[in-house]
């Protein structure tokens, strides 16, 4: 039998000539297998049907369309707001958490079909690759992965004449300015002028975050035991509330971010991203744990989260310390429930209040005025006791005179 080969089929021009280059150079038959995670909802949706097609008339025995938005999510964005994730501190890694679902379905389609391999179109250069490779060895060790656009040496203009010698059809005919990925969670643009760190990012890489909004507005997320769940008191599922939030937080032109990164193959890039909905939501869930996580268990939390984002970031989504650290973040959410208001205006999104039924926030211990319940006797012995270590370092072994066990009384 013909081994089969199942390909993640963007619909790009890379990924349309891979399909035929894998027939004709490894002898394989290729199932194409496109993943919607939610790309272009923007500018309403890619055309699955036209992509379908692409696919038949390159060569594929078989082109798959696979639906992965509430999948996305509900298993990926809700894990990374748990997370706070946050790559370098900044990038909520959009392109590293919709790899790990389109490589769960890659590798079940492989299953489904027999196949021997999974490919994908990625370059040496990026993380993407990485993501790809590690997370299908980590789902299936004995699958092999084929990556064309690592060992074809094919510009694009070549890459064009491929297409065209083999009648594959293609939309691209204009220039193409910008390297893009994109999901629910957000959208990256890489290439063109902005390889340059110190290019301004031109107006036009930007579609999620183009300002026209004019007045000022307020929304309130709730969130239940981590969980967004509601937008100003109305029940939303994961995909439909972050699919909102990217609309609305983005007609305030607010989630853009121009930063220079690490990638996991030892080269810095210049990344200009998009991600309102997601900016917005890490930033109200975080917030939301100020007011409802006790502190030791918050500070931990807070030193563990960029170990949690990194190991995303670097394609290990499928691996034990990632699963553990899941689990610490999950125990941790139990009362992360309340709401948080956020106020939106021209290119700014801050929260301008919380509440929670478990908010740890007492009124009577934090007041000033009359109602205070705080016993203020006890804070004297407390502080003698916290500093009664520096005081005796002090006298003994600094020379600075007196007797801290009885000074002061
Ligand atoms: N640098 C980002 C990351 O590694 C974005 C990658 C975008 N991918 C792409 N094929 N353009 O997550």
């Amino acid at each position: 039998m013909t081994e089969r080969v199942v390909l993640a089929y963007s619909g790009g021009l890379d990924t349309s000539i891979a399909v035929r280059w894998l027939m004709e150079n490894h002898g394989v038959e290729v199932i194409a297998v496109a993943v919607d995670v939610g790309q272009a909802a923007d500018t309403g949706g890619e055309d699955w049907d036209a992509i379908r097609s692409r696919a038949l008339a390159a060569g594929a025995i078989e082109a798959t369309v696979i639906d992965a938005r509430a999948e996305m999510a509900e298993d990926y964005c809700i894990p990374a707001i748990l997370a706070n994730a946050k790559y370098e501190g900044k990038y909520p890694l959009v392109s590293a958490l919709s790899r790990p679902v389109i490589v769960k379905h890659l590798v079940a389609e492989a299953r489904r079909h027999g196949a021997s391999y999974v490919a994908h179109g990625c370059t040496g250069k990026g993380n993407d690759q990485v993501r790809f490779e590690v997370g299908t060895r980590a789902l299936a060790p004995d699958l092999n992965v084929l990556a064309p656009a690592r060992v074809w040496g094919l510009t694009r203009e070549d890459s064009i004449e491929y297409a065209a010698k083999w009648g594959i059809p293609l939309t691209v005919t204009k220039e193409k300015l910008y390297s893009i990925d994109e999901n629910l969670w957000g959208k990256a643009i890489e290439c063109g002028v902005i390889e340059d760190p110190w290019n301004r990012p031109p107006e036009d890489v930007y579609t999620m975050t183009v300002p026209t909004a004019t007045e000022p507005t307020e929304v309130t997320i709730g969130f239940e035991s981590g969980v967004p769940v509601s937008l100003d008191g109305r029940m939303l599922a994961p995909e439909p509330l972050i699919a909102e939030l990217n609309t609305l937080v983005g007609s305030f032109g607010y989630g853009r971010l121009d930063m220079v990164e690490n990638r996991r193959v030892g080269i810095k890039s210049r990344e200009t991203y998009e991600c309102p909905a997601a900016m917005a939501l890490l930033l109200a869930h975080s917030d939301l744990e100020d007011l409802t996580l006790e502190r030791d268990v918050h500070h931990e939390k807070v030193r563990l989260e960029p170990r949690w984002a990194e190991l995303v970031y670097d394609g290990l989504w499928f691996s034990p310390l990632k699963q553990a650290l899941d689990a610490f973040f999950n125990e941790t959410q139990k009362h992360v429930t309340g709401e948080v208001r956020l106020r939106l205006d021209q290119g700014r999104c801050w929260v301008v209040g919380r509440r929670s039924p478990v908010s740890l926030y007492d009124h009577g211990l934090a007041t000033y005025d009359a109602s205070d319940t705080f016993r203020h006797q006890d804070a004297e012995g407390f502080v003698r006791l916290w500093g009664l270590g520096v005081a005796t370092w002090s006298a003994v072994q600094e020379g600075r005179a007196g007797n801290p066990g009885v000074a002061g009384r």
